[in-house]
């Protein structure tokens, strides 16, 4: 009896007890590993299997089918990937959920809000170019209230592959090609998005996807084979994800690649014994879109049920669309081919976040219209001067630009000049083209009363039609400065969007020399989701900017930057190659065993515009760079400092990027990498000081190829806009 009453405390204690009536699940102050705990012992085989299950309902926008699609989304379903951005279904759904399923388990509803709900932001590449870390935070915030606002809790981003193949169409969703500025990047996309409680009303879960190396698929092709090394693997994929993973991410998404022969979404050493073991994740792993499934096609699984097995047991939690999970489990189970406590602790980490969601006490969004919820001119606000920061000044010959006051026409041609769709890039989340400001109408708006707009398409993206170009020319002709705009269109980069040419359609090159032949000063503005190879016409022109697909205030944007309201402070989170046959060409390349022999003798071995690069309006003066010591310890910290000058007549923000190089060590070194960087606003004739403090541990240790990392001693160089200093690691 005594023996009884001490298990029976002992139970109540873990929130296990079934000696009152009390359902601790249902309990906003227990614990929320008690809540899991009470919930996970109460379900059956069938509703653990459903937990693990999302599914989706397609494209399907039209709101007659609401009543419809009511009846077949099951009130048990673990999530649901939906296109709708009415607060009335997901409540219906919702209100399914809670009041038809036995346990009244809240639906966890995701969406690929990837640069923003309604107002778009520019594509995450453009973002990452703008070096702005607070901006960057900022948009993923408001993406994150016109989410939740609108009934979905669950944004599959950011991604944080590092990228180095420009034909791959998804370098336009990630930051670029360093692993830091990822991992920056990322983690503040992280922070943006959740808030510091992921239970209020404004805040919604991130996934850092795609888990992991999808970046490297071969020849820049979407979804084949990645052969990453151990090493690479450590030192450069892995490193942005461990960095969302300590900012928080409530999830994560395992890739469609395989790597190495172990598909991604079957890999046990990079879902299980890294993010769980090592990093200590406890949210939960989703697959991407069919990814259980297409471990068959991958070779690694004879039919769904092996299929199945290989993943849940690797730590893949919840299965997106494909439902091998819901159709092979129960089998699975029964047979004993998986045990229960692994389907047990999938669901236990679904459960987690949906408690951490707060979605147990608020599984309701408040019905509000669409003008509280989207748009507001604090996101719009936002929208503009990330647009603005993430455009990267390529070329300005005889400072054609910002457009003199002497220019009373200019000529506005080309594809993008107004058009709204392609601005707003790939995943363009719920925006609407009819939010966007496009080229023209933020130019007519920047330049009205001062100058003339004319403006004619003059030709398309592709093709063969040349019947604009005669009054295209005339136009030209009769201005004081054309505008082109020109680039690709939002379905040439993003997934599935693989280029094996960098280059413009010829259309688009031979309109832009057209235009250059009749002697009237040239700017392209270049819309892109990827660095694009611009040997066709970069000669001919006078002024070239980056404007990547810039989202719902680009127009608003890149007036400002032509204008000169707004000084560019854009940098290249990308390398552009001279050519797609150039690549890979990257900064942070290793040494060659002879640096000045091996390169191809019909390429040049530059680049077309490294990473880090852009111009500005103004001139930057960099003083001398100081450190406070030459030699440090481990423990110790060097602190270095460099002032920068501007020295120009206008405002500008100056990003600082700080690189470290170690020549040598027991496993070779990038040469040069990112360690540090800062952008500041420095108001023309002013000086602004520039600070890092090196951390030995954080910064000059590596990984090795099982990711155990390595502090060694000696020489180390650290190295800011061409200023070297040497220092040594005693
Ligand atoms: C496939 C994509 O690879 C992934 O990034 C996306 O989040 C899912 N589909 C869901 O749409």
């Amino acid at each position: 009896m005594k023996q009884a009453i001490v298990i029976g405390l002992l139970a109540c204690g873990m929130g296990l007890c079934a000696c009152t009536d009390r359902v601790v699940y249902k309990d906003p102050s227990a614990p929320v590993e008690q809540r899991v705990e009470d919930l996970l012992r109460r379900m059956t085989l069938e509703e653990k299997v459903m937990q693990v299950t999302q599914w989706t309902y397609g494209k399907n926008m039209n709101v007659n089918n609401v009543e419809q699609e009511m009846k077949a989304v099951s009130p048990m379903i673990g999530s649901l990937l939906y296109r709708s951005t009415s607060a009335v279904f997901y409540n219906q759904i919702q209100r399914k959920a809670m009041e038809e399923s036995r346990l009244g388990i809240p639906i966890l509803c995701g969406f690929d809000v990837i640069h923003g709900y309604r107002t778009i932001f520019p594509i995450p590449l453009g973002q990452a170019c703008a070096w702005n870390v607070d901006k960057v935070g900022e948009s993923c915030r408001i993406a994150a209230r016109e989410s939740r606002l609108s009934g979905v809790h669950w944004t599959f981003s950011p991604m944080v592959d590092v990228a180095r193949d420009a034909r791959w169409g998804r370098v336009s969703e990630g930051y670029g090609e360093d692993p830091y500025l990822n991992g920056v990047m990322g983690a503040a996309a992280v922070r943006g998005y959740q808030g510091d409680d992921l239970s209020k009303s404004d805040a919604m879960a991130a996934c850092l996807k795609h888990f992991v190396g999808y970046a490297y698929s071969e020849g820049g092709r979407d979804y084949h084979y990645t052969d990453i090394s151990s090493q690479a693997l450590w030192e450069t994929a892995l490193p942005p994800f461990e960095m969302g993973v300590k900012a928080g991410a409530a999830t994560v998404m395992s890739a469609f690649n395989d790597i190495s022969g172990i598909p991604a979404s079957a890999n046990r050493y990079t879902m299980t014994d890294i993010l769980r073991g090592k990093w200590g994740f406890d949210g939960f792993v989703v697959s991407d879109w069919g990814a259980v499934e297409q471990l068959k096609t991958q070779g690694v699984a004879a039919d769904d049920a092996e299929a199945c097995r290989k993943a849940l047991t690797a730590g893949l939690d919840m299965d997106m669309v494909d439902d091998v999970y819901r159709r092979s489990l129960p089998e699975l189970i029964a047979e004993g081919a998986i045990a229960e406590e692994v389907l047990d602790e999938a669901v236990r980490r679904i459960l987690r976040v949906k408690f951490r969601m707060g979605l147990f006490e608020k599984p309701y969004v408040e019905e509000l219209p669409d003008t509280t919820r989207y748009l507001r001119p604090e996101a719009r606000a936002v929208a503009r001067e990330l647009a603005a920061e993430s455009m990267v000044l390529l070329k300005n010959e005889s400072g054609v630009l910002p457009v003199r006051s002497e220019v009373k026409r200019i000529a506005l041609m080309g594809p993008m000049a107004d058009n709204w769709v392609d601005l707003m890039g790939s995943w363009w989340g719920q925006g609407e083209a009819e939010d966007v400001v496009t080229i023209r109408e933020g130019l007519e708006a920047e330049f009205a009363g001062k100058t003339r707009i004319d403006y004619c398409a003059g030709c398309d993206f592709e093709g063969e039609d040349r019947s604009q170009f005669a009054r295209a020319r005339a136009l030209a002709r009769q201005s004081d400065l054309v505008v082109l705009c020109m680039g690709e269109k939002r379905g040439w980069s993003g997934e599935n969007a693989s280029r094996a040419s960098l280059a413009l359609p010829s259309i688009q090159e031979e309109f832009i020399r057209e235009m250059a032949r009749t002697g009237r000063p040239i700017v392209v503005l270049l819309s892109s989701g990827r660095p694009v190879d611009v040997r066709g016409f970069e000669g001919d022109v006078d002024a070239l900017m980056a404007i990547w697909q810039p989202g719902t205030e680009g127009g608003n944007a890149a007036a400002q930057l032509l204008s000169g309201k707004v000084n560019p402070s854009g940098r290249l989170a990308i390398t552009f190659p001279v050519c797609a046959e150039q690549q890979p060409v990257y900064y942070n390349r290793r040494q060659s065993a002879r640096p000045r022999l091996g390169r191809y003798q019909n390429l040049a071995d530059e680049p077309k515009y490294p990473f880090g690069y852009g111009l500005s309006y103004t001139n930057y003066a960099y003083g001398k760079l100081r450190v406070d010591r030459t030699t440090l310890q481990p423990g110790e910290r060097l602190v270095a400092e460099i002032e920068v000058t501007n020295e120009g007549s206008c405002d500008g923000k100056e990003t600082v990027m700080w690189f470290v190089s170690d020549p040598v060590a027991s496993v070779s070194r990038p040469m040069r990498e990112l360690k540090h960087f800062e952008k500041q606003c420095i108001p023309a004739g002013e000086s602004r000081l520039y600070r890092f403090e090196i951390d030995p541990e954080r910064d000059l240790s590596f990984p090795d190829a099982t990711g155990e990392r390595h502090l060694e001693k000696g020489t180390f160089f650290l190295e800011v806009n061409g200023q070297r200093v040497e220092f040594e690691l005693i």
